[in-house]
């Protein structure tokens, strides 16, 4: 079999993949730690800008009589353009980063991409805390680290969709959410503990703990094994079976890899001989190839895969991440904002193992579709409720209304949690074929990036009392925003749930996102591309 010789598969659907063992499990629960990445970096960046010791350094103004984060005067605080710039400047790195690192994954691995993404996270990290006062390096340092957040959140995704066992896919690569919602929650707990420091290490110490993490992660990496689906679409079959073997955690000669890995190859077969690809430009064009109406077109998937993740970025939920602070204050029942970004990022990360569950049980499509309606409620109605009780505002105003506004606020964030925030991954991980596979994440990351940095940049003139100051009632917008997401993922997102990644690209071709949820796999790649023994041919046919 190995070295080129056609290897001959099954033509029993339910075969095609060895039973989960613990180690299979393990691998992907820490590929998922780099998440923490994701969540840490975009969770610092808000504490740090309020900081005295910082404001002062880059503004150079006296401190006030009271140098406390939690109570400085309105005039002492960095200017509105270095905010948003220091802000604004990791999604364009990590938007370029995903759509670059697609590229890098598929020539040189999965791993070495993702490792690589550690040092030049590094790299950026050495030049936001080396320099002291120098706003070039800071911004030159968070553009680089940007990059290195870009290449592991993209490339993570599709490690772990390659190598998770399908039964429990989902619930792995939703791991990934949890570990972005511990990162929110680190970096705000690391913020609070240096904030009122007077050197620089209020600043460099919340930087400098993300070391930690890309030395876990790249170290750790060095152990893990290869996506297997990578060497496959390499055509290095060897290195292919060793790679599964390892993943599946059975004998390279088994039954189960070698079964699977021939769904893989016939899958491919097809896939190539659909998708010609002649040299690197026609690479890239292949992935906007074929009718917006097919399933299962290439047009089709990138425009699910890139609009659902602006679609989970229209659900609202970072404006409460971002600017949820002010919001609450403006309430006027809690003052201190580390108590409320403590109480969000909580029910945030409390809520994300629901999904663990739901995702494997009623799919991917319903949760984003339940998930997103209980979102459209819960906004609507802290709109509503706000805009009634417009005295709820002011302390003492209406205290009750204030109370259901910030328990709705939570719900919305628990909606969100147990689904939106871990299916959309979910789904792009799975949605693409191997041929554009590394590709379509990549672009699908680069469009969360994408949304997530517009909504941070005119999220302030929304809600700014010198702007269109518009208090609860923008949640009227994130309500309809919200609407728009849920009916993306009714017309748009298929069930993708048990099925291996190649029984998924059969599923697109033979259903509509509708009736996804009801396909059973029939026949086996193998058995499509008569890439079985005839004798076990004439068996699947039988039992189909
Ligand atoms: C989203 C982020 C969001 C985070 C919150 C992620 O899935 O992509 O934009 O801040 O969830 O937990």
């Amino acid at each position: 079999m190995p070295g080129g010789a056609v290897v001959l598969g099954t033509a029993d659907t339910g075969r095609i993949e060895a039973p989960v063992t613990m180690k299979a499990y393990f691998l992907c629960v820490f590929a998922a730690f780099g998440g923490i990445f994701f969540g840490y970096d975009t969770g610092w960046m808000g504490g740090i800008l309020g900081m005295p010791y910082f404001i002062n350094m880059y503004t150079g103004k006296p401190f006030p009589e009271n140098p406390d984060a939690a109570h400085l005067p309105a005039d002492f605080a960095l200017p509105a353009w270095e905010k948003s710039l220091m802000t604004s400047i990791l999604s364009a790195g990590t938007f370029f980063g995903a759509l670059i690192a697609g590229d890098i994954a598929d020539i040189v691995g999965r791993r070495p991409t993702i490792i690589f993404g550690c040092i030049i996270f590094s790299v950026g990290c050495i030049l936001e805390i080396a320099p002291k006062h120098a706003l070039a390096a800071f911004v030159i340092g968070r553009l680089v680290a940007g990059v290195g957040v870009g290449f592991i959140s993209a490339v993570i995704i599709l490690y772990m969709s390659e190598i998770a066992p399908k039964k429990v896919r989902g619930a792995l690569v939703s791991g990934y959410q949890f570990c972005i919602t511990i990162g929110i929650l680190l970096a705000n707990c690391v913020v609070y503990a240096t904030q009122n420091r007077l050197d620089t290490g209020s600043y460099r110490i919340p930087i400098g703990v993300q070391f930690l993490w890309a030395l876990i992660l790249g170290i750790g990496l060095l152990f893990l094994p290869e996506s297997p689906r990578f060497y496959a679409n390499k055509g290095k079959i060897d290195l292919a079976t060793a790679a599964l073997a390892r993943v599946r955690d059975q004998p390279a000669d088994s039954d189960y890899v070698q079964d699977e890995l021939a769904e893989i190859l016939a899958n491919l077969e097809y896939e190539r001989a659909h998708i010609p690809q002649t040299g690197y430009v026609e690479s890239w064009l292949v992935c906007f190839r074929g009718s917006l109406f097919d399933g299962s077109s290439n047009l089709r998937r990138t425009i699910v895969g890139t609009g659902l993740q602006c679609a989970q970025q229209f659900t609202g939920i970072n404006f409460i991440f971002y600017f949820g602070t002010s919001f609450f204050q403006t309430l006027g029942t809690i003052s201190n904002p580390f108590f409320i970004s403590l109480i969000t990022t909580l029910v945030n990360v409390l809520s994300t193992p629901a999904s663990f569950y739901m995702v494997e049980k009623f799919g991917r499509r319903r949760i984003l579709i339940v998930g997103g309606s209980c979102m459209v409620l819960f906004q609507f109605l802290v709109a509503i409720i706000g805009t009634a009780t417009p005295g709820a505002q002011t302390p003492g105003g209406a205290p009750s209304a204030v109370k259901a506004e910030i328990a709705f606020i939570c719900l919305n964030i628990a909606a969100f949690a147990s689904s939106w925030g871990p299916a959309a991954w979910v789904v792009v991980g799975e949605l693409f074929p191997l041929p554009i596979r590394s590709r379509g994440v990549g672009m699908s990351t680069a469009s969360n990036w994408f949304w997530n940095c517009i909504i941070g940049v005119i999220t302030p003139y929304l809600v700014s009392s010198d702007e269109a100051d518009l208090g609860p009632k923008v949640f009227f917008i994130w309500g309809s925003t919200a609407i728009f997401s849920t009916l993306f993922a009714y017309f748009l997102v298929s069930e993708t749930k048990g099925l291996s990644l190649e029984q998924v690209d059969q599923m697109l071709s033979e259903t509509t996102p509708r009736t996804s949820a009801n396909w059973k796999p029939t026949k086996t790649w193998a058995a499509r591309e008569g890439k079985v023994e005839v004798e076990a041919m004439e068996e699947g046919e039988k039992a189909v």
